[in-house]
């Protein structure tokens, strides 16, 4: 069968080859403490739960890509509580079905081959999905390396003058994934300038704003002109909510009215009940706390044993991740083999991209007691 090029040159997801490397190791015998995918296991709140249940009646019929009003005034109103911004409901926000899809088929929206917009910038190591969607939407895609000397920020005064005006979207992920950086508010400043003075879109895909650990990481909604600012975030990680399927983007009314003539051809609503349940929980604080204060426990736990063995931690301000230098700086799939055989799965940071070579990504998923278990395996294998 032909297939689209840009399908065939896809790379096969890094994570299956962890996997296979798994089930050689637990095929042995030895029992594994699951540190490698970010997938929340922590069940989602009763209320919520509950909320769907309740929903199901009420539904029938299409959803509507513009989403529920109920859904939008609680993600609006939930923005002005935690950012202190004032956003429109009616003409600022669409739902989305979690943030994945829409990250993957923003670039579709933009990138212009014949008027010479068609440069997507992502930073690495990073989520790969920007990256794969502006493939798809057939855009150049520029690279911008996270390193440490730099706070994983990328060195935007490096970016050339020309890929400044090709760029039709840029593309940063605060806190970060794999890094656990955090950025500042003068960060998104900057960009929000650089898109106005460029004209492209700066598309923030915040899916951890609410795991933090000191102090809750800013919004580029925070920006002083949201001219070119789209914010991408989710109930996945925040509530435990990655099976749901719940996002949202908020953004200038220009980009939501693309996204408004985009999504119903792709038919990307999601569900009523999901809509309802969305509700109670951009509505509810407390189990967001609850959720933080396990992560914070789970994280203590591994930064002590790991400090105790001298291996460094860094970035991982915010998220469910830890970002750990491997000994001597070494390259990061021996490290982690040499982990994997003593049971503990940690991703290789080259994963991620060339600039994540050197470090390991610990995602705090397992439960606390087995977290408990990880440090008594790391206290005799490290
Ligand atoms: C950086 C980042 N953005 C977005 C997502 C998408 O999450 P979801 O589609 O569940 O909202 C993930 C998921 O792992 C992620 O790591």
């Amino acid at each position: 069968m032909r297939l689209s090029p840009i399908l065939e040159r896809q790379t096969t997801y890094p994570f299956v080859r962890l996997d296979e490397a798994k089930r050689r190791v637990a095929a042995r015998g030895v029992e594994l403490v699951d540190f490698g995918m970010g997938d929340p296991r922590e069940p989602t709140d009763r209320r919520i739960q509950q909320a769907l249940a309740a929903a199901l009646p009420l539904t029938g019929g299409y959803p509507r890509a513009v989403g529920l009003p109920e859904l939008r005034q609680a993600v609006a109103a939930w923005c002005g509580r935690r950012f202190g911004v004032d956003i429109d409901p009616e003409r600022e926000v669409i739902p989305t079905l979690g943030s994945k899809e829409a990250i993957f088929t923003f670039a579709q929206l933009l990138v212009d081959r014949e008027g010479g917009k068609d440069v997507v910038v992502v930073t690495e190591p990073g989520y790969p999905v920007p990256e794969r969607g502006a493939a798809f939407a057939q855009a150049e895609v520029v690279s911008l390396p996270l390193r440490e000397e730099h706070g994983f920020l990328p060195d935007l005064e490096a970016v050339d003058g020309d890929t400044w005006r090709r760029a039709v979207l840029v593309w940063v992920n605060y806190p970060n994934n794999p890094t656990g950086a955090t950025a500042p508010l003068t960060f998104y400043e900057r960009l929000a300038g650089l898109a106005a003075e460029h004209d492209f879109v700066l598309a923030s895909d915040e899916a951890y704003s609410e795991l933090w650990f000191d102090e809750p990481p800013v919004s580029a909604l925070q920006v002083r002109d949201r001219a070119r600012v789209a914010v991408f975030n989710s109930l996945s990680k925040r509530s435990s909510m990655t099976g749901y399927r719940s996002g949202f983007v908020v953004g200038h009314e220009d980009v939501i009215d693309a996204l408004r003539a985009f999504r119903p051809s792709a038919g990307t609503a999601p569900q009523e009940f999901v809509q309802r349940a969305s509700v109670v929980a951009w509505e509810d604080e407390e189990h967001v706390e609850r959720n933080r204060a396990l992560y914070a426990r789970k994280r203590a736990l591994l930064l002590d044993v790991l400090e105790r063995k001298g291996l460094r931690v860094t970035g991982s301000e915010a998220t469910m991740y830890l970002w750990v230098a491997t000994p001597d700086g070494g390259p990061s799939e021996p490290f982690a083999e040499r982990l994997l055989e003593n049971g503990i799965v940690v991703a290789p940071g080259s994963y991620f991209g060339a600039a994540g070579e050197g470090y390991v990504r610990f995602a705090l998923v397992p439960a606390e007691a087995e977290c408990r278990r990880a440090v008594e395996i790391l206290e005799d294998a490290l």
